[in-house]
C-alpha cells in the first residue's frame, strides 16, 4: 500500500539514524512546500526527536539571469543549523552547490535535501545494497587516473581524475554518518575531475536528458571541449541553438566549464520519468540515477571555487565509460551485468 508523505519521512529518517533526543533543523522557504515541512516535523516527533523550522526568504536559485547573490540570512541560518544534529533542506532550489551546505556538513552535521513528489521518494528510497554499489564506484574513481567516455554517435571525452584527494560525490539517498550530505532519492557516483583537464567532444543524442530543463534532447548536438570548457555547440536542430542561448545568457565565462562526471546506479530509476510525470513537478533525481547513464554537468564546482546558479546535469544513454581502460559502463549498461 502506498505510504503517506509523513510515513515515508519516518522511514527515511530511520535510514538517517534519527534517534530520540536529537534536534532536527528544517530549512524551508516561507509559503513553499508546506506539506514537506509538516511531514519533517511529524516524522521527527514520531521518532522522539524535536524539530526547528527555519524559514528563509532568499535561497532559491534562479533558472535564468539576471542573478544577484543575496544570502543576507545565511549567518543567522548557520548559527541556528549549527545547533541541530540533522538538517533537512526542503527549499525549492536546494542548497546543493552553496557555501551553506559546505559549512553545515563541514561542522559535522548530517544534511539531507528533499524535493521530489511523494511516490518518487517512496519508489526510489535507498538502502544498504545501493550504498555498497555507490561506494564501490567511488573506489574505482579514487584509484583511477583517466576517465574516458565514448559512444557510437562520436562522443570521445577524457578527463584527469588522478590523485588521492579527488573530490567524489557518493549519493545513495540518505545520510547516516556525521558530515554527510545527500539528496533523497539518489543512486549515482560522480567525481569532480581536475579542473581544466577535460578534452574532446560530447555528442548528445535524442533521448538523453537535460536537467533542470526537465526534458529530453530532441536533436543531435555536438559540444567541443577544450581545457575543461565547452568551446562550441553545434547542431542542425533547435537544441544546439537553445543550449548556446542558455550559456550565453549568463554573460559569465564560468558557466561554460565542465563540472562533475559520473554514472547512474539505481535499476529502479526509469528514463521515461520526464514523460510519465508532469516534468515540472520533478527535480530530476530519477533521470540522474538511471543505471548505466553517463552524467556530466556544467558550471558550479565548489572544489574549483566556481559558484554560479547556471548548472546543467546531462545524463546520456548508450555510453561506454572507462577508468584507465577498464569499463564501468559498457554501451549504457553497468559493467558486469
Ligand atoms: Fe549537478
Amino acid at each position: 500500500m502506498p505510504r503517506t508523505l509523513t510515513e515515508n519521512f519516518v522511514e527515511q529518517f530511520r535510514l538517517c539514524k534519527v534517534i530520540p533526543g536529537e534536534t532536527i533543523g528544517v530549512i524551508a522557504e516561507l509559503g513553499q512546500k508546506q506539506s514537506y515541512v509538516e511531514a519533517a516535523v511529524a516524522a521527527a516527533r514520531q521518532l522522539g526527536a524535536s524539530a526547528l523550522v527555519l524559514h528563509a526568504s532568499s535561497l532559491s536559485s534562479p533558472m535564468l539571469p539576471p542573478y544577484e547573490a543575496d544570502g543576507r540570512e545565511v549567518a543567522a541560518l548557520l548559527a541556528a543549523a549549527g545547533e541541530c544534529d540533522f538538517v533537512v533542506d526542503v527549499t525549492v532550489g536546494g542548497l546543493i552547490h552553496s557555501d551553506v551546505r559546505t559549512r553545515i556538513t563541514g561542522n559535522g552535521k548530517r544534511m539531507l535535501f528533499i524535493a521530489e513528489p511523494n511516490d518518487v521518494l517512496e519508489r526510489l528510497m535507498g538502502g544498504p545494497e545501493l550504498r555498497t554499489v555507490v561506494e564501490n564506484g567511488g573506489k574505482k574513481l579514487k584509484a583511477g587516473s583517466l576517465l574516458h567516455v565514448t559512444n557510437d554517435a562520436g562522443t570521445d571525452l577524457t578527463a584527469d581524475i588522478s590523485g588521492e584527494d579527488l573530490p567524489i560525490t557518493h549519493q545513495w539517498g540518505y545520510v547516516d554518518e556525521p558530515g554527510r550530505w545527500d539528496h533523497w532519492p539518489s543512486g549515482f557516483v560522480a567525481c569532480f575531475p581536475r579542473d581544466r583537464t577535460a578534452e574532446g567532444q560530447i555528442v548528445l543524442q535524442p533521448g538523453d536528458a537535460l536537467i533542470p530543463w526537465q526534458r529530453y534532447v530532441r536533436e543531435t548536438v555536438t559540444l567541443s571541449v577544450e581545457k575543461g570548457y565547452v568551446t562550441a555547440v553545434q547542431g542542425q536542430g533547435a537544441d544546439a541553438h537553445l543550449l548556446r542561448d542558455y550559456f550565453d545568457s549568463w554573460e559569465d565565462p564560468e558557466v561554460w566549464a565542465l563540472s562533475h562526471m559520473g554514472w547512474g546506479l539505481l535499476p529502479r530509476a526509469r528514463w521515461s520519468a520526464f514523460d510519465v510525470y508532469d516534468p515540472r513537478s520533478l527535480y530530476g533525481q530519477e533521470l540522474r540515477s538511471t543505471a548505466g547513464n553517463f552524467m556530466w554537468s556544467t558550471g558550479s564546482n565548489r572544489f574549483a571555487d566556481r559558484e554560479t546558479p547556471a548548472h546543467l546535469d546531462v545524463p546520456m544513454r548508450n555510453c561506454t565509460v572507462e577508468i584507465d581502460g577498464v569499463p564501468v559502463v559498457t554501451g549504457g549498461k553497468l559493467a558486469g551485468e
